[in-house]
Parts: structure tokens; C-alpha cells; sequence
């Protein structure tokens, strides 16, 4: 008998421009690879802007709902994704920052300058404390960066002592004076951030030796165990991973990468406008976020020298798209609209690390919130989640799953004399039995006919989402918070093993399979 399987509600409606194209796709359920780590779903917070202050912060004393002053709406908005874990100070930051500045009464702590972002007065009023009630609240894992550039081997032990010890110990015990009796569990925790640049502009070899000794003296206290994470590499500087493997790769448990989507495919000079785009900057962002692939790829390859059991994992602390700031905005708060281009982005990253399972085992999209390719924006009392956001939400299915592999042939969607594969997707089985087969079509103009075989599996069931929306430019506002936000899919047939579907122009699509 052959089982056919519609979605229920009607279509979206939506404008398509051309004719579909076609593409294949052999979904292998029985021959499953490795679990997908929930933590590639992860986030970055910095001090910068209004990620914290404003986005995160408000202060108990503020007419915002929030919780011991941290915001109620933006909490429940990560909740509802299952953010995994959240990385915390920064970024450039946390190699200024001083963590005993932001510990004891608000009032007393003691002010900085933010030289990095904007030259901002940093009162310290969110620190260890806050952040680590803002995950408790989220109900996600913390990630602690420690200052190798600026600070102490002194400073970076005792911030571990304070977090972790349950020991009669001076830092414990100014913890608990501070009214925190028992310790908190840190895993993660990165010696340093980018030293090859703002965190102090270290050669790998000076580098990976202060790792080693930075490293000795962060103690796993008990009933704590820290994952240890190493600044990796720029980009593509394959040196620096080779010569911190080299020199530090026994002591390391992870091994940081970041790059960055710019549209201009430049540091200097404008980089592009967020918002005011047309094809040939959408097909440029995309195929440059394609990228990720090659960086994991060599990376990983200069990691299998020195670590064939795949013990260190690559930890892809900062990505995400960079673009001018908004118009009228401070230039050093990195403020930027989000768009379905940046939602495409997501999806073709989210592929990239899941197809890399085995070693990507966490990424952190900068940032969370108000800075480059945020999941929430907000203004005040207002709050309102980007089309990324959706995509972390609708992919939260993958977080934990066991990866299943698929064979894709997709013709080419090119423009302007560049050209990028038109469909990606990504599988996986989650401990319920469920398949998730997630597919981005990036052609911002025809629809992709996509026949899969299911392979090794018997699926009677399927149901989907879809977003998408009529234009590339389509974003959130403040006004109108749900322009763009997923909608029943109904564009596919589930029929004797074969599933077909037609994924609309610009659009990321999750289809559940049972
Ligand atoms: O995310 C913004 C900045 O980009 C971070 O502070 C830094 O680590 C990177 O260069």
C-alpha cells in the first residue's frame, strides 16, 4: 500500500520567479555517523554595545520585566531555541576584563573603559554573578573566556577557584561572602581569545607556551572538570593550528577557529549594508560563508596529525555575518539588521559543522544579542528574534541527534558570474526515533524540486516547517516582529519510500520523518 502523507494547512504564498529546478537526494538511515554535539547551537556575549547592557541587563530596578535584572523576554525567547551554552565575557573584551571588578556590591565595583567597543563606560554591574544566574535562567552551560592578554597566570587560577572550589579557600569564601554559597559548574573555559590579534598579538610558539602554563595552574576542583580551549586560528592561518597542536595539543581539550561572513570579503572599507543588497551581494555572502567548509576541512585535516582520535575538538567560537553598522548607529556597538539572508547563512553553516560532527563540537554565532548576526534585537522595552533566530529554533531537532549521512546532487545556482550548489541538507536521528532532514535552497529565484530516496529506513509520517518570505531583503522590526517566522510546510509527498518535495526560492525547510 502506498502511504501518502500531506502537510495540513494551506501554503504560504509566496513569489517565485522562475520555473523549479531539480535536485536528488539519498538520505542513509541506516548508516548512522557521529552525534551531532548540542553545543554547534552555541552562543557568543560580549561586552560590546547593548549585548549585555540593554540587551541582556537592565537592572532590577527597570520597568522591563526581568528577573534579578536580567531580561524576562529575551530569556524566554532562548529558551524556547534550547540555547546550549553561552560564551561570556568576549571576545576582544575579555582580554581587559578583570573579573574581580565585576564580583561583591554594584555600587562599590569599579568602572572601566571598554576600549574596544565604542570607549563606553563599563561599570561592571554584569559580571560573574549575573552571568552565571543569566544561564541558570536560560537553563543553558556557561563558557568562560580568561584574560591571557592583560591579566594574571594569579588572576585566571583564582576567577576558576571563585566559580568552581567548595573548599574552605580565599576565594571560595569571598563567593560565599558575596552570597553565593556553593559553587557553580564552568566546563568550558578558553585561555584567552584571538592572541594572535587584540588578545596580544602573540606569535603561535609564545602563544602555545603560555597556554601550557596558563593551563597548569586552572585546577579541576572537585567535582568540576574543565574542558580546556586554546585560541586557534584566524581564517585560514593553518600555521598557527599546526604550531599550537604541535606545542600544546596533549593539554588542550578544544581548539578555537573564527571567521567571519563579509560580504565585501575585506577589513578595510565599508563591508556592505545588512539591509540595502541585491543578488549579487546575496550570492556573494553565500558563497563566502561556504567557506567555512574549506577552514574546517584543513584545519581538521592539520588536527588529524597530531590528534588522530579526534580527543580535541574544534570549537568555532566566532561566526557569523559582519556588515556596516545601521545607519545612525554608534560604529563601535557593531549594531546590524538581520535579514533571510542572514537566515540562509545559518542553515549553510548549521550543514557545514553537522557534515564536520566528528570533530566541530562546538560554535558560538556572534553575538547574541544587539551585535553582528544576532538571534534578538531590542530597543528598550522592545524585543523582537531575526530570522536567524528561527533558523536555531527550528533546527534545534539536530541538537544532540546522531547524524545520518545524505548524498545530494543538486545542480549549480549561479549569478554575476559566481555560482554556489542551490541546495544543502543535513540529517540526523534523534533518540526518540524521528528523522530530521533539514534542506536550504539559496536560489533567491526558483523553487528546487527535490526527490530523496530513504534509504534503510521505513518512514510512514512526515510533517514540516518552512521560512521564507517574498523578498531576500525580508527582515523583523520592532513593528511588524513577525514578517519573517516559520510556517507549516506542506509543499511535499511521502509515498513508498520516496519523498518529494519543492522547497520554495530563499528558503530553509526542517522536515520530520516518522
Ligand atoms: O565579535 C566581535 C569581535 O570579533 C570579538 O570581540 C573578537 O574576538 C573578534 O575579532
Amino acid at each position: 500500500m502506498l502511504l501518502l502523507c500531506l502537510g495540513l494547512l494551506a501554503p504560504p504564498v509566496l513569489a517565485q520567479t522562475g520555473p523549479a529546478f531539480s535536485a536528488t537526494l539519498t538520505l542513509h538511515a541506516d548508516q548512522p555517523g557521529p552525534v551531532i554535539n548540542r553545543n554547534l547551537y552555541g552562543q557568543f556575549t560580549e561586552h560590546l554595545g547593548h549585548c549585555i547592557y540593554g540587551g541582556i541587563w537592565v537592572g532590577e530596578d527597570s520597568p522591563i520585566p526581568n528577573t534579578r535584572g536580567i531580561r524576562n523576554d529575551v530569556v524566554n525567547a532562548l529558551k524556547a531555541a534550547h540555547v546550549p551554552v553561552v560564551r561570556w565575557p568576549g571576545g576582544c573584551f575579555a582580554d581587559e576584563y578583570h573579573w574581580k571588578d565585576g564580583i561583591g556590591a554594584a555600587a562599590q565595583r569599579p568602572k572601566m573603559i571598554n576600549t574596544h567597543w565604542g570607549g563606553v563606560v563599563e561599570n561592571n554591574h554584569f559580571g560573574t554573578h549575573e552571568f552565571m544566574d543569566f544561564c541558570a535562567q536560560v537553563g543553558c552551560e556557561p563558557y568562560i573566556t580568561g584574560n591571557l592578554g592583560s591579566g594574571t597566570v594569579q588572576e585566571m587560577m583564582e576567577w576558576v577557584e571563585y566559580m568552581t572550589s567548595d573548599a574552605d579557600s580565599p576565594m571560595a569564601n569571598l563567593r560565599r561572602r558575596n552570597g553565593r554559597p556553593q559553587p557553580w559548574k564552568v566546563k568550558y573555559f578558553a585561555i584567552g581569545n584571538e592572541a594572535w590579534g587584540c588578545g596580544g598579538d602573540m606569535r603561535p610558539e609564545f602563544y602555545a607556551d603560555n597556554f601550557r602554563r596558563y593551563n597548569t595552574f586552572l585546577k579541576n576542583y572537585p567535582g568540576n572538570k574543565l574542558y580546556r580551549i586554546a585560541c586557534g586560528p584566524n581564517e585560514d592561518d593553518y600555521a598557527w593550528t599546526d604550531t599550537v597542536m604541535s606545542i600544546a595539543g596533549q593539554k588542550m581539550d578544544g581548539l578555537s577557529l573564527h571567521y567571519y561572513t563579509l560580504p565585501s570579503g575585506s577589513w578595510k572599507g565599508p563591508k556592505g549594508s545588512a539591509t540595502a543588497f541585491d543578488e549579487a551581494a546575496w550570492i556573494t555572502t553565500l558563497r563566502r560563508t561556504l567557506r567555512m567548509e574549506e577552514l574546517i576541512t584543513k584545519h581538521s585535516a592539520i588536527m588529524d596529525k597530531y590528534d588522530p582520535a579526534k580527543k580535541v575538538g574544534l570549537i568555532v567560537d566566532e561566526w557569523g555575518t559582519w556588515y556596516d553598522v545601521e545607519p545612525g548607529t554608534n560604529p563601535g556597538f557593531l549594531f546590524q539588521q538581520n535579514t533571510l539572508r542572514d537566515a540562509i547563512v545559518a542553515g549553510l553553516n548549521f550543514h557545514i559543522f553537522q557534515r564536520h560532527a566528528d570533530r566541530v563540537t562546538m560554535a558560538n554565532i556572534a553575538q547574541l544579542v544587539n551585535v553582528l548576526q544576532s538571534l534578538v534585537l531590542t530597543d528598550g522595552p522592545k524585543m523582537t528574534v531575526t530570522p536567524t533566530y528561527h533558523v536555531f529554533e527550528m533546527f534545534q531537532v539536530h541538537q544532540g541527534a546522531t547524524s545520518l549521512p545524505v548524498d545530494l546532487q543538486t545542480p549549480a545556482y549561479a549569478f554575476g558570474g559566481q555560482s554556489i550548489p542551490a541546495v544543502s541538507a543535513s540529517a540526523s536521528r534523534d533518540a526518540a526515533g524521528r528523522v530530521h532532514l533539514s534542506l536550504v535552497n539559496a536560489d533567491p529565484r526558483h523553487p528546487a524540486r527535490i526527490a530523496c530516496v530513504l534509504a534503510g529506513g521505513r518512514f510512514s509520517t512526515a510533517s514540516g516547517r518552512v521560512l521564507t518570505a517574498d523578498t531576500m531583503q525580508a527582515r523583523n522590526t520592532f513593528d511588524q516582529p513577525d514578517a519573517v517566522r516559520p510556517v507549516a510546510f506542506t509543499g511535499f509527498a511521502l509515498a513508498g519510500g520516496q519523498l518529494t518535495a519543492e522547497l520554495p526560492s530563499k528558503s530553509v525547510v526542517v522536515l520530520e520523518l516518522q
